[in-house]
């Protein structure tokens, strides 16, 4: 069985009492899916709004109430699940444990554990707007920050006390994300510069339509947000999509080729890694009409001119770095592929199939082949965001030869 990317990881995860505590169960639940061990703390409180059996089913974990119960095995409860954490998350946070923490008040289970506790901790505050703008707690909060706590800004909208302001606790996927992203801070690309392009270019031919094509940007996202988390100070150029700008992550937005070229080409000799899963248009139109082109009897003939070839230009140039790109073929996958590996001058190029089932274009699945000089890897279907972290651990493994 594939091990999940979270397996071996233990998150205690504290719930508080307030009206958000029912999606922290969404968190425990995706952060066991991942793989993880998740050993759910809950205050007095955060029981009166979600029950702690809801929580027992969803980790497969007996849910820690009482710090007077009897304990399981001879262990102090607190000490030894502060120990075998490797995040500490707390989800909601509401004001009342934020002041606790920020004041070393250890008074029940969850803040006694989170005071002895030498792992991370994330925070994820979800309060009234009056609460969350109340200075008190933005000096608590400030302090925490200042001694290394992590903090997921709440979100604004409409808030359960009626009122609309800043004070929702952050979406669950955000606080999984940010969970994800201490828990893989492995520190094998810390300080390493990589640039990744994704998405695929605009070519437009009046100030509404455009040629373009079908990618979604999620492998290069997918790269950029694995890199960053692993330590690597990333710059995305992407194309446009609809993707969100990845934590931690530069990001530089483009829509043509050209302007792809120019932004790529600006900063390519500081990097040490390029990576370049954008889907690059190889044409463009050789006019664009300065206003919207009207329909008449005629049928309009758009006249196309080449792009320039934007990793040939990175592989003519390059000295020390390591170049990747990908290369999406709908036949002869790896004749293509070597082809391109060799004429770009790559280190390695990633070969995608986009005839494949749940692969290439748009899907989160990829199924790609790894090609160097050296070697040819196939992997498995794979999520984009595990093709990620393999391409990574790869370049990390030919950089060391
Ligand atoms: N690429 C680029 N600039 C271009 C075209 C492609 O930088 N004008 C890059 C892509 O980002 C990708 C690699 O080159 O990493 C291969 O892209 P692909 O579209 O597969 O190949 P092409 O070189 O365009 O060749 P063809 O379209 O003939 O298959």
């Amino acid at each position: 069985m594939q091990k999940k990317f979270l397996t071996g990881q233990c998150i205690v995860l504290g719930v508080t009492g307030g009206i958000a505590a029912y999606k922290a169960v969404e968190v425990a639940s995706s952060l066991k899916k991942l793989g993880a061990e998740v050993q759910v703390v809950m205050t007095e409180a955060a029981q009166e709004f979600v029950q702690p059996l809801t929580f027992r089913a969803v980790t497969h974990n007996p849910v820690i109430t009482d710090m007077f119960a009897e304990p399981k095995s001879w262990e102090v409860e607190h000490i030894s699940l502060a120990q075998k954490a490797d995040l500490f998350l707390i989800v909601p946070a509401t004001a009342n444990i934020i002041g606790k923490i920020a004041n070393g008040i250890a008074d029940d289970m969850l803040s006694t554990t989170a005071m002895a506790t030498q792992a991370s901790v994330l925070l994820a505050p979800a309060m009234n707007v009056n609460m969350y703008n109340n200075p008190i707690l933005q000096s608590n909060i400030d302090k925490l920050s200042k001694l290394g706590y992590g903090v997921v800004e709440p979100a604004s909208g409409y808030l359960a006390c009626g009122v609309e302001g800043k004070g929702r606790l952050a979406a669950p996927e955000k606080i999984v994300e940010l969970a994800i992203r201490e828990l893989t801070l492995s520190a094998d690309w810390q300080g390493v510069k990589v640039l990744v392009t994704a998405g695929g270019t605009q070519e437009p031919w009046d100030p509404v339509r455009y040629l373009g094509n079908h990618s979604s940007g999620k492998m290069g996202y997918a790269v950029a947000k694995v890199a960053a988390r692993r330590g690597a100070e990333v710059l995305l150029v992407t194309a446009p999509t609809a993707l969100e700008s990845p934590l931690g992550v530069e990001v530089e937005q483009v829509q043509t080729a050209r302007e792809m070229y120019e932004a790529v080409l600006a900063v390519a000799a500081e990097q040490e890694v390029i990576i370049k899963a954008a889907a690059v248009a190889d044409y463009r139109p050789q006019n664009k009409a300065e206003d919207k082109i009207k329909k008449d009897e005629s049928e309009p003939l758009i006249n196309l001119e080449r792009n320039p070839d934007i990793l040939a230009e990175l592989g003519r140039r390059k000295e020390r770095q390591f170049l990747v790109g990908f290369a999406a073929e709908s036949e002869q996958l790896l004749t293509n592929a070597q082809a391109k590996l060799k004429n770009k001058n790559l280190d390695l190029i990633v070969a995608n199939d986009i005839s494949a089932v749940d692969s290439g274009f748009k899907v989160d699945t990829n199924q790609v082949v790894l090609i160097s000089a050296q070697d040819q890897q196939e992997l498995p279907k794979l999520s984009k965001m595990e093709v990620a972290a393999r391409l990574l651990d790869k370049i990390v493994e030919l950089r060391e030869e």
